[in-house]
């Protein structure tokens, strides 16, 4: 696992950033997995100004939703779906058409979610998946006990991951949805490299867990060990709790060029 700790929560997006724009180059055409939450927003942020600056376009990307909450009506300014047009799709030029999404409201959800399955396979399978981290370790909404050979599917979601998720919903938890459709942690370890963004104190103990913690499915973050191309972009605060953090230092701003994650 590739270690990058950044002196300044502002540097994760551009740092990101680079990974997109060096895949794009070389694949104008890439699957792209785009995850919710506040730590992509430096990314997406960072996405818009390369295009707006003609450094980059991702008009022939396509990409895929790790998640959805279940319960929203469609017009909900929270629902994942219009996060992502709001902060992914607008500020860039990838065709909004070229975005998917789990499906909140499927009445039959099995089969949406095997049939989700299949789109992500159909694409050519998803060559860099974006993935924040909750506070107890969970990627995704994988929340402690998914299995982690799990694929899409409905879940519960857990009272932490709830009252985190509040200050999305008037800081009201009653109005936060008890359940969400998401992909598993199978699905995700299927992409091709994997980027794990996170700062702040609060995520500390969740990359503690994610980095040098047990492989569990109590901290379903932990699978990226399991992944041969996997990178952790974090802050100091996010890494405060790392044994081997000067390590990581060391080992990133030492890299050969021919070293692969
Ligand atoms: C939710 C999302 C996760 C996200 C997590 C952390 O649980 N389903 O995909 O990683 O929140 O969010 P934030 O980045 O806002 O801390």
């Amino acid at each position: 696992m590739e270690v990058v700790i950044c002196s300044h929560p502002d540097h994760i997006g551009p740092i990101a950033a680079d990974y997109i724009e060096s895949l794009i180059s070389t694949k104008p055409a890439a699957v792209l997995g785009v995850a919710t939450g506040s730590s992509p927003l430096g990314l997406y942020e960072e996405l818009g100004k390369r295009v707006a600056a003609g450094k980059l376009s991702l008009s022939r990307a396509r990409a895929f939703m790790l998640d959805e909450y279940v319960g929203l009506p469609a017009d909900h300014p929270e629902r994942y779906r219009t996060f992502i047009e709001r902060h992914f799709v607008e500020p860039t030029d990838i065709p909004s058409t070229s975005v998917f999404g789990p499906d909140g409201a499927a009445e039959d959800m099995e089969a949406a979610c095997a049939a989700y399955e299949e789109s992500i396979h159909k694409a050519g399978g998803i060559d860099l998946q974006i993935l924040g981290v909750g506070t107890d370790g969970h990627i995704a909404f994988n929340e402690p006990g998914s299995s982690l050979a799990s694929r899409t599917r409905l879940k519960s979601l857990m009272e932490q991951t709830r009252k985190d998720n509040a200050r999305f919903f008037d800081d009201d938890i009653d109005q936060v949805p008890h359940h969400c459709v998401t992909q598993g942690v199978g699905t995700i370890l299927e992409a091709r490299h994997l980027v794990l963004l996170a700062s702040g104190k609060g995520k500390a103990e969740a990359i503690k867990g994610v980095v040098e913690g047990a492989v569990s499915a109590v901290c379903t973050g932990s699978a990226l060990q399991l992944h041969p191309t996997a990178t952790v972009i974090i802050d100091e605060e996010a890494a405060s709790l790392l044994t081997y953090a000067s390590y990581y230092r060391f080992a990133y701003e030492n890299k050969p060029e021919w070293q692969r994650v």
